[in-house]
């Protein structure tokens, strides 16, 4: 595949690319998220609305890491500086391909240079196997009621010290 020869940036994100960043998030969370929840759900967490003014000012507090391909925004990945790594999301054609990986060493390398003691986040059941690769353990299972049916959540860490 064409695909394996280009190489992957992971650099933080530049101002302006806020829509790009949304357009991952979208068509990761309406396209793969979307085979473990309900149409609602994913509704909710991906509204069709076209007014991005909240995402810009998150993007720009949050300030994630991207992950960059031929000048495409393929990847990203925010991590707190209390060790929450929060929205983690791939395009749907560039799952598996070793994105999330590359993403993940990045938030990793910075959590320990920031002396953070441990990284943790919410995770789907799809997204289990990514995380427990990565040394995870799941601490808690939740089932959460959105949109009136359950969303099953996995709270996962990885201690760091
Ligand atoms: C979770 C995610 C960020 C991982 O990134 P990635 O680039 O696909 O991961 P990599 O290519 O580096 O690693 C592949 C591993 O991820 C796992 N994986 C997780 N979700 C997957 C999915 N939906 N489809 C295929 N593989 C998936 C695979 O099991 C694979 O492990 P393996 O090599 O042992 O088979 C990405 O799959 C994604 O965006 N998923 C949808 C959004 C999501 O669930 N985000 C996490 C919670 S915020």
């Amino acid at each position: 595949m064409e695909n394996s020869k280009l190489e992957i940036k992971i650099r933080r994100y530049k101002r302006g690319e806020e829509k790009a960043i949304w357009q991952v998030y979208f068509r990761s969370t309406r396209e793969v998220v979307s085979k473990e929840y309900t149409l609602d759900q994913v509704k909710r967490w991906a509204p069709d609305s076209n007014d991005l003014t909240e995402w810009i000012d998150r993007i720009s507090q949050r300030n994630p890491f991207v992950a960059v391909v031929d000048n495409i925004i393929v990847g990203f990945a925010e991590l707190e500086t209390d060790g929450h790594i929060d929205m983690f999301y791939c395009l749907p054609e560039w799952i598996a391909k070793g994105v999330g990986t590359q993403l993940f060493e990045c938030l990793e390398q910075e959590a320990i240079r920031t002396k953070m003691k441990r990284i943790f986040a919410e995770s789907s059941t799809l997204a289990i196997r990514f995380f427990k690769s990565k040394g995870f353990q799941v601490i808690e299972e939740r089932v959460n009621i959105v949109c009136n049916a359950p969303a099953k959540q996995y709270i996962i860490e990885k201690k760091l010290s």
